[in-house]
């Protein structure tokens, strides 16, 4: 093709992260190498989110910046994926505003990436065959912009976008950013439908994988000197996979207990669950399987029922309470993180406060805190009782006051314990490491760099809010 470097720009969550090493992967495989800056590649890959407004203005930013990059470079091949461009009216608007864009596909054809690209490339050598042809009567500069024209022009675009997955894909390569550590793929989609979401829009409905691809894939992973996955699906604990050689259907608690029995695989850990399908079984299974990471992130999303009846979320505040009660009850050590939205439409001050006296009783471990942001094409965008900025903003420093003081303390609980560490690499400052405990804890430490990927002890010697500070041992 000529051109033999790549770089991609990933908003959003694992799906996404991981959905990128697959097009790494991909690009590799061809003979691209990636390279750190935008500016150096022959290949530039935006990798979209839509879960809120400040990750479209993110990527209609960067696609800004590529513009610059590419009035330099012509020859430059910008492609757009992910999940807004699933969403037509951004399509549209790439069309109409970004007429440079030369890629366009969809969540769910990744993997005819290569294959456009070699349409765009074919394309590109039959419009440069018509400007040859007129070269003649032209001067260099008159050659030069008539290029630039057409590289600008609609007609060398290639786009491909399915309104949902016809199948899962198997096989496909990926370019995992640790050796250590992986990302496992188990289902693709969500059906629930929570009101404030974009992602079954752009996700389209479940699908899981087969159990034995997704054995087959740890296994070579784990023989590739992976100890740690992480199994990623918009709602895990759903999974519903047949397997190919009886056709019995297994669900999610199935695959754990399976994957439990693999040999050097040290730690499993699953993103995300959704709490109304989280089964006694897989509860039991946190304190019976030896690989299963003591640690659960189980979104709530709101302390009141009234809203999350609304948000659609099917279950209520006591509901989520009893699950936090059961499964501290079965692994009294398990570390607990969530997902909460201020200011859905309709919440009320009384809402909010639930929201607080929910986080105040469960004392979760970490939370991610979200501003709610309106959707188009979701059902909340349209009601009609929106929250104002400001009260929103109020709302949500009072959370992350209440979030912050309940992490540091649990933080501080671990200062003289000794803990097991899997190292991650090296850390901000010079000749320290960091890794994760099996609770998910970041922790840093003084150690040379050959232990990364191996699992050590360190003894915690202090703590903050986000991460821990310990002494090898
Ligand atoms: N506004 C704010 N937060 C949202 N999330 C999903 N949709 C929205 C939205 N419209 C949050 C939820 C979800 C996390 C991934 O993002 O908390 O769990
Ligand atoms: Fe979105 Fe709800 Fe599906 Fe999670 S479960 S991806 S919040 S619709």
């Amino acid at each position: 093709m000529g051109s033999r470097t790549y770089n991609i720009i990933t908003f959003g969550c694992q799906m996404n992260e991981h959905d990128s090493e697959t097009i790494s992967g991909m690009l590799q495989q061809r003979g691209y190498t990636e390279v750190v800056r935008k500016e150096d590649a022959d290949i530039t890959v935006i990798n979209t989110c839509s879960i809120r407004e400040n990750a479209d203005k993110r990527f209609f930013g960067t696609l800004g910046q590529l513009k610059k990059i590419k009035a330099v470079n012509p020859e430059q091949i910008t492609c757009v994926c992910g999940c807004m461009m699933q969403q037509e009216h951004v399509v549209k608007e790439v069309r109409q505003s970004y007429p440079w864009v030369d890629v366009i596909f969809g969540t769910h054809n990744i993997h005819e990436f290569p294959d456009m690209l070699d349409e765009l490339v074919s394309a590109r050598e039959k419009d440069e065959n018509r400007i040859t042809r007129r070269e003649g009567g032209m001067t260099a500069s008159e050659y030069a912009i008539a290029k630039h024209d057409i590289r600008s022009s609609k007609k060398t675009r290639v786009e491909k976008i399915y309104e949902d997955k016809k199948e899962i894909v198997e096989g496909l390569p990926a370019k995992r950013k640790f050796r250590h550590k992986s990302f496992v793929n188990i289902m693709y989609g969500c059906n629930n439908f929570c009101t404030y979401c974009i992602v079954p829009y752009t996700r389209g409905r479940e699908k899981s994988r087969h159990p034995e691809d997704i054995l087959a894939e740890v296994r070579n992973l784990v023989n590739d000197g992976v100890r740690e996955i992480m199994l990623l699906g918009q709602n895990v604990n759903s999974y519903s996979g047949i397997s190919t050689l009886n056709g019995e259907k297994w669900d999610f608690t199935d695959l754990i207990y399976a994957l439990d029995e693999l040999e050097g695989l040290d730690r499993i850990r699953f993103m995300t669950s959704h709490p109304k399908d989280l089964s006694d079984r897989l509860i039991g299974a946190f304190a019976e399987c030896k690989s299963l990471c003591k640690y659960i992130h189980l979104p709530v999303q709101a302390g009141s029922t009234h809203v999350l009846r609304r948000m659609n979320r099917k279950y209520t505040r006591e509901d989520y309470l009893l699950l936090v009660r059961k499964l501290r009850k079965a692994v009294p050590e398990i570390t607990i993180s969530t997902d909460i939205i201020v200011g859905f439409p309709g919440e009320t001050e009384e809402d909010f406060r639930e929201t607080l006296s929910l986080a105040e009783e469960v004392r979760y471990d970490s939370a991610f805190t979200f501003l709610y942001s309106p959707r188009k094409g979701t059902p909340a965008a349209e009601y009609d009782n929106q929250i104002p900025e400001n009260v929103k903003h109020e709302r949500f420093g009072r959370l992350v006051e209440v979030m912050n003081r309940c992490s540091c303390e649990k933080n501080a609980a671990y200062v003289g314990r000794v803990v097991e560490v899997l190292v991650e690499g090296e850390g901000k400052r010079p000749g320290s490491l960091n890794g994760r405990t099996d609770g998910f804890k970041l922790v840093d430490f003084e150690g040379p760099s050959e232990l990364t990927g191996e699992m050590v002890k360190v003894e915690i010697t202090d703590s903050n809010t986000f991460s821990l500070k310990g002494r090898l041992i």
